[in-house]
């Protein structure tokens, strides 16, 4: 099954905000921050990525695999369990600018007039349409990876979905990346109240290639090679209409209950929530346009501008994109903090200009050593959080300059201790961020397209659909940035 899409795709189009887009600035590498290597809680060989908890797609709390700092605490004590709660920011949608996305319309339509009008129904067109998509999707399968119940995965042949209105599109899915929810489900079979009840397809994250379309459809034509945004709004209320649709209170976003996910052969959608790729974007590189939708959200909602200093705590796979998309966005320092070494080489190596490893000190002192190991000044112009861990919260608060922005991503415990007197005085402004919204995708393509924003190096490998279950494994045990999983019609070399 596909997820539910608006009947009414019509509503306003989308302002997309401008975020400016500047050519990245030179890189400046230096090697300034990376002292206490050997600190207790940076193992020198830690595997990058070690303890995939869960994410926060659907609002999902996710476990900070946090254990740096706190000198209250025995350190025994420091490593936080991850919390099952929802964060209520999922539940609280709020009010903005636009609805309905984004996505430049293009010419091409194959055999629509462009001006003909969205009238369905047409007996002729249907039945030819239906024998398009017959032979497009004949002898093909429609194999889909299900999460019957915690730890229970397995594959089944499910119908291939049908378009629910003229505005939708049959996408051929090529590509899937495998999202920290996802391996949450897996293995606890809920992400605070979203709780797997019956089977569900699996993976949000994906790249397809479009094999009907609808006969309103006149932006995408078959054969486009599309990412595919996952989560549908309903377009009518205030937080829609105002254009933070990622706020909508009746949000259907795959693979969150009882939502049906994309790691399945073919997904029915609404066009205008598919992205055209440039023709020198993968479709593999595709499958990461989820995930740096994610980071442009962070980094817009940070209001990130060039030259500005940037320190994102976290450095996971988001945390790395939002580096990637700070430096596009022109900041001139992108300082990716985390405890663990082996991820910060990573960070240095593909999005970072500077790197720190947290220690195991007061959140102060560690935000006191960041700002003078990187030359912060007066301290960072913007802090995004994504990693969910209380101290790395707390240092933010030190670390970000008086009147600076700190933008909260990272979703952990529910409840943590917070410097809000400080808060308070340096005037700083705290933003939230949840998934992404208005223009977010299209950005993150053209980010991609524009070679702004390099994903090939996120990729860590990429399997074909039956070792579905292989690449859940690699992403538990945490060596890994970003697996895809091959769609089950696609042949990897
Ligand atoms: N807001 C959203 O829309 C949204 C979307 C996706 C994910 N998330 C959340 O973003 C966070 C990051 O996601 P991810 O997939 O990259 O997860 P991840 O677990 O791969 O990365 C988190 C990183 O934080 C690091 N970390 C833990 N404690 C730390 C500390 N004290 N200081 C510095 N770093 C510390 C970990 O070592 C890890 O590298 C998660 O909390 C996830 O739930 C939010
Ligand atoms: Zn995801
Ligand atoms: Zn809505």
């Amino acid at each position: 099954m596909t997820a539910p899409t608006s009947e009414n795709p019509t509503v306003a189009e989308a302002t997309l905000e401008q975020a400016s887009v500047p050519a990245p600035t030179e890189a400046t590498h230096p090697d300034a921050a990376i002292p206490g290597q050997d600190a207790p809680v940076a193992k020198p060989d830690a595997p990058a990525h070690e303890a995939v908890a869960s994410e926060v797609e659907a609002g999902e709390a996710k476990p900070a695999e946090e254990a740096a700092v706190e000198p209250s605490k025995p350190a025994a004590e420091e490593a936080q369990s991850a919390p099952e709660e929802q964060p209520q920011v999922a539940e609280q949608p709020e009010v903005a600018e636009q609805p309905a996305p984004t996505q430049a319309p293009e010419p091409v339509q194959e055999s629509k007039p462009a001006d003909e009008p969205a009238e369905p129904e047409l007996p002729a067109r249907e039945a030819k349409e239906e024998k398009e998509s017959a032979a497009a999707s004949d002898k093909k399968s429609n194999l889909s990876f299900i999460l019957n119940k915690p730890n229970d995965l397995s594959f089944e042949e499910r119908p291939i979905p049908k378009l629910k209105n003229d505005h939708e599109v049959l996408v051929g899915i090529n590509y899937t990346g495998i999202c920290g929810s996802d391996v949450h489900y897996w293995l606890h079979g809920a992400i605070g109240h979203f709780v797997v009840k019956d089977p569900m397809v699996l993976g949000h994250e994906s790249a397809g290639t479009i094999v009907e379309v609808g006969s309103a459809v006149k932006s995408l034509k078959v054969g486009d090679r599309v990412a595919l945004e996952p989560g549908y709004p309903c377009r009518r209320c205030s937080n829609c209409m105002s254009g933070r649709y990622n706020l909508c209170p009746d949000m259907a976003f795959a693979a969150t209950p009882p939502y049906d996910g994309t790691l399945t052969g073919f997904w029915a959608a609404p066009a205008d929530f598919c992205y055209k790729l440039p023709e020198n974007v993968s479709l593999q590189e595709g499958a990461m346009v989820e995930p740096l939708a994610v980071g442009v959200h962070l980094v817009k909602q940070g209001g990130v501008r060039p030259g500005d200093s940037v320190v994102i705590m976290g450095a996971g796979p988001v945390g790395l994109l939002c580096a990637a998309v700070a430096r596009a966005f022109g900041a001139s320092k992108v300082v990716s903090v985390d405890i663990v070494t082996s991820k910060l080489e990573v960070a240095k190596e593909i999005a970072a200009t500077h790197t720190y490893v947290s220690q195991r000190v007061s959140p102060e002192e560690n935000a006191k050593a960041i700002i003078e190991q990187c030359e912060l000044g007066d301290g960072a112009d913007v802090v995004i959080d994504a990693s969910g861990a209380e101290p790395s919260i707390q240092a933010s608060i030190h670390l970000v300059k008086n009147g600076g922005t700190y933008v909260q991503g990272g979703m952990g415990k529910p409840d943590i201790t917070f410097p809000i007197v400080l808060a308070c005085i340096k005037e700083i402004t705290l933003k939230g961020s949840f998934r992404y919204s208005s223009g977010d995708y299209k950005l993150a393509v053209q980010l991609l397209g524009s070679n702004l924003v390099d994903v090939k190096k996120f990729i860590s490998g990429v399997v074909p659909f039956k070792d579905a279950e292989k690449a859940f494994e690699k992403v538990k045990e945490g060596q890994v940035i970003k697996m895809l999983i091959a769609g089950p019609n696609e042949t990897l070399e």
